[in-house]
């Protein structure tokens, strides 16, 4: 029995694989390594390949005799999906629909899936419940929920799913070998740790002119450690017979890019250096998470706060300058 991780050479699926180890669950990984690193699967097998091969995952389903599945694999980058649209539905909506319909013929019936609050777009009121409508404001984040549909219908009902909806992803592990490239990364963390690294690195502040506390945005930052360990609750919720459900993966805390700035300058003792910009089009002023029914259902909260995420992400940024390379 072992478990299928889809993406887990990528930032999050690579920080999931260590916490299933951790739970001695035999894990395998499922990754085109066109985004991923190699170097960040760490104690389980990887097969390079997509999803979308049905020999090559019924292979898989086979050899490992799979149970269950956790699918990062996707493409994330916001900006990319308005440009490349076709692109982001044939890998992250295409490819899911031939991983289902594989993983269906092959009797696997437990799924959680990395989706993304990027489905709310702008809510109209903070913390954000699952409730609020969905409002994509780009195209990576209609695949997202194009996949959850896909998901809820009846004619995927041979599986339960999980979909998990992440905040802001940052940190990195707490034993410093995997982390956020920030070649590989437009996200605000990786950019703060480049700023105080990389001398030839311009960082801009987005807009300060908001209607929060000091005119930044405001997100709901979560520590990687602690949203993988949100799949392994989600696993285990859906192996004790849970119904497909829809879940928010945040701490329930705003931070303000200020006050992150903050935090960035107390651990790395040292000012971040920074000019205010224009405002990012699209970037929505405050979202953060509702999260009780994940502390509910799933009986997860988030236990490391801001500064161990910046404390792990400085850590991880100072000794690995290149990122993986
Ligand atoms: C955070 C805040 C920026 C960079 C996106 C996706 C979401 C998810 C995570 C997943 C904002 C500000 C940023 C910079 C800045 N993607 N900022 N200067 O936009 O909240 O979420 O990434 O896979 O789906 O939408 O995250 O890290 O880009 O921005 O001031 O150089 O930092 O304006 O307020 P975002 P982010």
């Amino acid at each position: 029995m072992t478990t299928l991780v889809t993406g887990g050479a990528g930032y999050i699926g690579a920080h999931t694989v260590r916490a299933l180890r951790q739970t001695s669950r035999d894990v395998v990984v499922l990754d085109t390594l066109e985004r991923g690193n190699k170097e960040a699967v760490i104690d389980a097998d990887l097969v390079v390949g997509d999803i979308a091969d049905k020999n090559l995952v019924a292979e898989i389903c086979h050899k490992y005799k799979i149970t269950e599945v956790v699918h990062f694999a996707a493409y994330k980058a916001v900006g990319e999906s308005m440009t490349q649209p076709k692109m982001y539905w044939q890998n992250n909506v295409d490819g899911t629909v031939a991983l289902l319909d594989t993983l269906i013929e092959h009797g696997v019936d437990r799924f959680v899936f990395s989706s993304s609050a990027a489905v709310y777009g702008t809510p109209k009121s903070v913390p954000v419940t699952e409730n609020e409508p969905t409002m994509p404001e780009s195209v990576y984040a209609e695949t997202k929920l194009a996949v959850e549909n896909i998901l809820s219908s009846p004619e995927r009902s041979a599986i339960k799913s999980v979909s998990l909806r992440y905040f802001n992803a940052a940190g990195a592990s707490s034993d410093n070998k995997i982390g956020e490239d920030w070649l590989a990364s437009q996200n605000l963390v990786p950019r703060v740790m480049r700023a105080l690294l990389d001398q030839a690195f311009h960082f801009e502040v987005f807009g300060d002119d908001y209607p929060t506390r000091d005119g930044t945005c405001i997100r709901d930052y979560i520590h990687v450690e602690d949203l993988a360990l949100a799949h392994i609750k989600a696993l285990d919720y859906l192996e004790h017979g849970g119904k497909t459900m829809i879940c928010n993966v945040g701490t329930g805390e705003g931070t303000s890019v200020k006050q992150l700035l903050e935090m960035a300058t107390k651990v790395a003792q040292r000012a971040v250096p920074y000019t205010i910009g224009a405002r990012r089009d699209g970037d929505p002023v405050s979202v953060y998470a509702d999260t009780r029914l994940a502390n509910s259902v799933l009986d997860w909260r988030a236990t490391h706060d801001l500064q161990s995420i910046i404390e792990s992400a400085f850590n991880w940024h100072r000794t690995h300058l290149t990122g993986y390379r």
